[in-house]
């Protein structure tokens, strides 16, 4: 089976979340992943600091961070102005009433009162238009590109955009994404600055395709040991079990991990051939 097969075969027994990905505001997405207490942007949090605290004493200018899967700006509000899932999830359903246009003046004003805690430009990819629209027009977002990787090539306007980036990274993503995407990404920003790529990935995913597809142009992918990071609960008792029944047929044992009632990723970190000799994962990301 090729692994765009495998990643459908997966997509197919988790609850499809679609409906809320692409709307003109991120209130229903919030509302709909509250009640499954979404919080991978928050679980992947102090590791993305660490790299990015990491990378900033070595470049004196803002570091551009490449969100992959951005959504309505989640990982900029939580990394660029030291959020919470919890903060998001208050601050979006304590405007319930508002229409789309007066939530979008208020967060415009909200967003630009913060301090930036971190200074990095969030450049966003998501193949959902509304939602990347709102995250710039609010101001999460310094740059963006809508596309499915999937099905289209990367314009040359696109290639260009990428140029900058230091930082490639994802939460909730891949699976979306397969090596397809990857293939299409590693020419345009190796072309630019060789960035180090962080992933979150759910460990029903094989990430072994994505991997080779980095290692065309040099880069080494380490995974972080001994840790998951909890994702979402699941959607109902039908998820959990087929999601458990497919991760026995892989070989992976979700005996006190997902038997638990929750989906968790595990972290890939891919970076160039030298950059990974230099300072091996254990030693960026220490227990
Ligand atoms: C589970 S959400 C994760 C959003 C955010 N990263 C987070 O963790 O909250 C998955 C995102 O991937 C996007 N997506 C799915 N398939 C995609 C594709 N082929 N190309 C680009 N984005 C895609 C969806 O639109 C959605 O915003």
């Amino acid at each position: 089976m090729s692994n765009e097969a495998v990643f459908e075969e997966i997509n197919e027994v988790k609850a499809d979340m679609d409906y809320i990905y692409n709307q003109a505001d991120p209130r229903s997405y919030f509302r709909e992943l509250q009640k499954l207490n979404y919080a991978i942007p928050d679980s992947a949090k102090p590791v993305l600091q660490k790299l990015i605290e990491h990378m900033q004493k070595n470049r004196p200018d803002t570091l551009h961070v490449l969100d992959l899967g951005c959504s309505y700006g989640i990982n900029a509000a939580i990394l660029k102005h030291d959020l919470s899932m919890d903060d998001l999830y208050a601050h979006w359903g304590d405007l319930a009433d508002a229409t789309t246009p007066e939530l979008v003046a208020h967060d415009q004003r909200y967003f630009a009162s913060l301090d930036d805690s971190r200074d990095i430009e969030v450049i966003g990819l998501d193949q959902a238009d509304q939602a990347v629209a709102f995250a710039e027009e609010v101001g999460l977002l310094g740059d963006s590109l809508v596309t499915n990787l999937e099905t289209d090539p990367l314009s040359a306007a696109e290639k260009e955009e990428l140029a900058p980036v230091d930082l490639m990274m994802s939460t909730g993503c891949v699976g979306y994404l397969t090596e397809k995407s990857f293939d299409r990404l590693l020419p345009a920003v190796t072309a630019g600055r060789k960035p180090w790529i962080a992933n979150f990935v759910l460990r029903l995913f094989p990430f072994d395709a994505i991997e080779k597809s980095m290692e065309k142009w040099g880069y080494v992918t380490e995974k972080l040991a001994g840790r998951t990071f909890f994702q979402r609960r699941f959607a109902s008792d039908q998820e959990q079990e087929q999601v458990l029944r497919q991760l026995r047929e892989r070989g992976i044992d979700p005996t006190g991990m997902e038997a638990e009632g929750h989906f968790l990723a595990e972290f890939y970190l891919s970076r160039p051939r030298q950059d990974a000799l230099e300072m091996p994962i254990g030693d960026l990301l220490p227990a």
